[in-house]
């Protein structure tokens, strides 16, 4: 592999892509008209996902040019690299593998970096992990009290918060009766106090989940909970019973353990992961430990299952066909052709309500760079901005925007045919009334409506522009049979993959995250400040002397 990434905006098909683009009028209405086939030949099976590409503002021509571009920038190499383990991550110089997290049980040949058989660790840790899970689920697992664990608390943040809560949040059909998870993530004191209001210390496990056991936040909510729980167990007064509480009810999940044991939780009670697995890429590895505990290790092996079929989709089919692929071009072709800012991901189905946060982190951490992964500065625009709500809520609140403002938002709408709960109105079935909307939104915003149809209706002429719908903005369908943890894992998967090939285009490392130690780093520094320090307080800038002066005014 070159030591340089190939410059996408040097490619001849870059330079085609310009050229077509200035010469594209895109007419959604007038390509379906004029060719009815186009549903079907741009809609495409991943895994059990039906995926409709159609109302995008493409023709066969655009997807063709994508594809090449692709071709160009070495994607077919690049990805290849990342399957077998080599050090892409160049910033950390690390192996970005989290792919590796998903392969089943005695895959052949076994996957090996760096001299280590991956395939082997990753199994071995999900055993313990597993059979962990079945103690806690039956009852085996207590308390110092010897009661069974009814609420586990996830401690984390970012990667070790957002997948975890998002997956438990969308599988919750599957959580075992009588136990529930809560998740404490933010600093914020207030998010600690109100996840453990109510809770029972004596059937309370606190799962402390850090890849570098090294976060602030993290840390701090841990002995947050620790104080409150040897508080409210009476366990204040001798090491003795404070050491066995702790070892009964807080578990680690780490590439650290030799910060988990200096917390005093016995590794013999941490699970273990590897630094190729990035945080925002692993809530298929031991830090879905709650998740595992939830939904059971059959479940968690089905999401397993749901990703790795996605991968093998995109080590194998041809990149006309490739689903990730395809809509990671799109993306490309959004935000550097036709000018997108953001990019919506609105999921059709209450239980996907954290999926456009989770994503979030995913694309924008791994997208959101400036530099290229030499070192030199990119060439073209990168990272989009991801967000999105539910439908129908959406709908209700910032879909104006989208269909009559004047940014051009690509959109992902997902919907799953099965409900988990069919439940009817009189004789209506309220899922099919759910996705009539879903149906709807992407047809309006295709077809749009014209100003002789706003007429037709009757419509007074001066309101006629207001009620204009110009069309022409682009949707990407998602539709499962339902929401299964193999689903779940599919859709993950996908969006991984997508984000990994819009990084591949733009040259950048998806897997670092460098832009996030500032802020730490002087939030460190400002501390003794904030703790009334007056010479840490003198050391700052004028502005952010004066905020922390109103601070603590406010404070008194
Ligand atoms: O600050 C960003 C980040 O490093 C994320 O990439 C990561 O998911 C999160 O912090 C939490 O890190 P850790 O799991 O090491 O506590």
């Amino acid at each position: 592999m070159s030591s340089h990434p190939i410059d996408a905006t040097s490619t001849s098909a870059w330079q085609d892509l310009s050229a077509h683009e200035a010469e594209l009028h895109a007419d959604l209405r007038g390509w379906f008209a004029a060719d009815p086939a186009r549903a079907e030949r741009l809609s495409f099976p991943l895994a059990d996902l039906h995926v409709d590409l159609s109302k995008n503002l493409v023709t066969d021509e655009t997807l063709a040019l994508l594809v090449r571009l692709a071709d160009e920038v070495g994607l077919s190499d690049r990805l290849q690299a990342q399957l077998r383990g080599d050090h892409i991550n160049v910033t950390e110089d690390r192996a970005v593998l989290h792919t590796a997290l998903r392969r089943p049980a005695g895959a052949s040949p076994a996957l090996v970096v760096d001299g280590q058989d991956v395939d082997a660790d990753v199994q071995a840790e999900l055993t313990k992990m597993f059979a962990f899970a079945d103690r806690v689920r039956s009852g085996g697992w207590t308390g110092v009290t010897g009661e069974r664990v009814r609420t586990v608390v996830n401690i984390g943040i970012g990667g070790s918060d957002l997948g975890p809560v998002m997956a438990y949040e969308a599988l919750k059909p599957y959580v075992q009766d009588g136990l529930e998870v809560r998740f404490v993530s933010n600093i914020d004191p207030t998010d600690l106090a109100e996840k453990v209001k109510g809770l029972d210390p004596r059937t309370t496990l606190f799962i402390v989940a850090s890849k570098t056991f090294g976060t602030l936040e993290t840390l701090t909510n841990a002995r947050l909970a620790r104080d409150w729980l040897w508080r409210e167990l009476g366990t204040e007064d001798t090491d003795e019973a404070r050491n066995a509480a702790v070892a009964q009810h807080f578990v680690a999940v780490s590439t650290a353990l030799d910060k988990v044991a200096a917390f005093g939780i016995d590794p013999a009670n941490a699970f273990g992961f590897w630094d190729w697995v990035g945080g925002r890429y692993s809530v298929d590895s031991v830090i879905g430990t709650s998740l595992a505990i939830a939904i059971g290790p059959d479940a968690f092996r089905e999401f397993l299952a749901g990703f790795h079929a996605v991968d093998t989709h995109v080590a194998t089919t041809p990149f006309a066909q490739n689903v990730p692929v395809l809509m990671g071009l799109l993306n490309v072709w959004y935000v550097n052709f036709l000018g997108a800012h953001t990019h919506a991901v609105l999921p059709y189905a209450q239980y996907l309500h954290r999926f456009p946060a989770y994503l979030q982190q995913l694309t924008m951490e791994s997208n959101g760079k400036s530099v290229r992964w030499d070192g030199s500065p990119v060439t073209t625009q990168t990272g989009e901005v991801f967000w999105g709500e539910p439908g129908t809520n959406g709908q209700h609140a910032f879909y104006q925007l989208i269909h009559q403002g004047t940014r051009l938002i690509p959109s992902d709408f997902i919907a799953v045919a099965n409900p988990a709960h069919p439940l009817k109105d009189g004789e209506t079935d309220v899922h099919g009334l759910f996705l009539a909307n879903f149906f709807a939104q992407t047809k309006a915003l295709a077809f749009g409506k014209t100003a002789d149809e706003v007429r037709a209706e009757g419509t007074a002429e001066d309101i006629v522009p207001a009620r204009v719908f110009s069309g022409n903005r682009p949707t990407t369908s998602i539709l499962a049979p339902s929401l299964t943890p193999s689903v779940l894992g599919q859709l993950i998967a996908l969006y991984e993959h997508i984000t990994f090939v819009q990084g591949v285009v733009w040259g950048i490392d998806s897997f670092d995250q460098w832009g996030v130690e500032l802020g730490k780093k002087l939030a460190l520094e400002i501390a003794p400040a904030v703790e009334g320090d007056t010479s840490a307080l003198d050391a700052q800038d004028p502005s952010t002397k004066a905020l922390i002066a109103k601070y603590l005014e406010l404070r008194g």
